[in-house]
């Protein structure tokens, strides 16, 4: 079907041609890739070529992804074409939360998720799970609840059902979100207001059952972006040594890092006093106003300065798809270009790669008595 189709093309663009002036310069000109097989010219390539991948960079400096957030409405087109070429984790944006998956008790909506930890599967990306506990987007069947037992018992069997459903297939879940206040104590809700502070063991001991593989996190924001003194993240260390002193299977920080524009320079400290309490962290839904480079040099440097820093997750891919779109702060403008950030970035973490790879090459060099190593290492994968 395929081989008449592309033989009636050829024939007709032939006979064309033969009429016109400059037949050879008509036949050059002719998109054969387009014409053929229907590839769409959207200027991806074009960008493609000169500029490498941040995941393959991330990657290249022992990280684990570098990632975005997702939805079954961003995995065709264009924006497949970068999230395929650029990164190498989703984070469900919306279709992992509550009022999503479980809107009327024990009645489960896993459509929108399946779609994108089948296409994750598929396309050989990593999946960040988010989220099983959140205050917000939570329906009011959940908030309704005031006896301890039955909340318990509909945590239980939320988280279970949730991380169960895909065990072996998230490599990390936000198992508790936003449940501190500014001032570092925990935030009213449901969950806190009926059970104490135990709501954490409770939705941490059935994920951990759930999926035993999966790292397991608590995930907030305004903990890097104000200061390493602030009290919210130094309420959050608090409570997170103390739960992981008492056995609850806490792996991981996640700190999201929405940042107002001038805030970069409070990350690097911040992270690092997170990090230090944990056997491993990640920057989870990274946007920065107005995207400034060296702000976002500053930002993502701060994970990669850090060794049990696994990966940074950007909250989108182009500004107009953002939670705050008028603010501009992704790495990617409307058309799918690249912003001076993202350059930026590939830029530093590449010279991070170059230097690695270079000492490992010497290493190497020293020990085999071949001095050209260094100079041939490719540290970095180009597409
Ligand atoms: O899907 C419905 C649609 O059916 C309806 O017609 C429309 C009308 O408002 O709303 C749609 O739902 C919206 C949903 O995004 C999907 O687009 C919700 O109103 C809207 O509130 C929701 O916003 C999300 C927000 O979390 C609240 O859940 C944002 O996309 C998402 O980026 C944002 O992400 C959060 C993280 O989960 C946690 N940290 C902060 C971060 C930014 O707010």
């Amino acid at each position: 079907m395929r081989t008449s189709f592309i033989s009636a093309v050829l024939a007709s663009q032939i006979i064309t041609s033969y009429a016109a002036p400059h037949p050879i310069e008509v036949i050059q000109n002719i998109d054969w890739e387009k014409e053929l097989l229907g590839r769409s010219d959207d200027g991806l390539e074009k960008r493609a070529r000169s500029e490498k991948s941040i995941d393959a960079v991330f990657k290249s400096i022992g990280k684990q992804y570098f990632g975005t957030c997702a939805d079954q409405n961003r995995l065709s087109g264009t924006n497949a074409d970068v999230l395929l070429a650029d990164f190498g984790q989703v984070t469900p944006e919306n279709s992992g939360k509550w009022d999503t998956t479980e809107p009327q008790q024990g009645k489960f909506n896993f459509q929108g998720l399946d779609a994108l930890v089948n296409w994750a599967q598929s396309n050989n990306k990593l999946v960040r799970g988010h989220t099983t506990l959140w205050y917000s987007q939570l329906p009011s069947w959940v908030s309704a609840i005031n006896n301890k037992a039955t909340l318990t018992s509909v945590i239980q069997t939320h988280v279970s059902t949730e991380i169960g459903r895909y065990a072996g297939k998230v490599l990390q879940w936000d198992v508790v979100n936003e449940i501190f206040n500014e001032d570092g104590t925990l935030r009213n809700s449901v969950f806190h207001n009926v059970l104490g502070e135990d709501f954490v063991s409770i939705a941490f001991a059935a994920a951990k059952k759930a999926d035993p593989k999966a790292k397991l996190y608590i995930n907030d924001y305004n903990t890097v972006e104000k200061g390493s003194t602030y009290a919210k993240t130094t309420g959050m260390i608090t409570y997170v040594k103390k739960w992981i002193a008492a056995g609850v299977p806490i792996d991981g920080i996640g700190a999201q890092a929405h940042l107002q524009s001038g805030e970069s320079k409070n990350v690097p400290a911040s992270l690092k006093e997170l990090c230090a309490i944990v056997s491993e962290c990640a920057m989870t839904e990274v946007d920065i106003v107005n995207a400034a480079a060296s702000e976002y040099v500053t930002t993502i440097k701060s994970c990669a300065d850090i060794a049990n820093c696994v990966g940074v997750t950007v909250w989108g891919i182009r500004d107009p798809d953002s939670w705050r779109a008028s603010s501009n702060p992704l790495l990617f403008d409307s058309n799918y270009n690249t912003k001076p950030a993202y350059s930026a970035l590939i830029q530093t973490l590449g010279s991070y790669s170059t230097a690695k790879a270079t000492t490992t090459a010497s290493a190497t060099g020293s020990a085999t008595g071949n001095s050209t190593l260094s100079a041939t290492a490719t540290p970095t994968q180009s597409k």
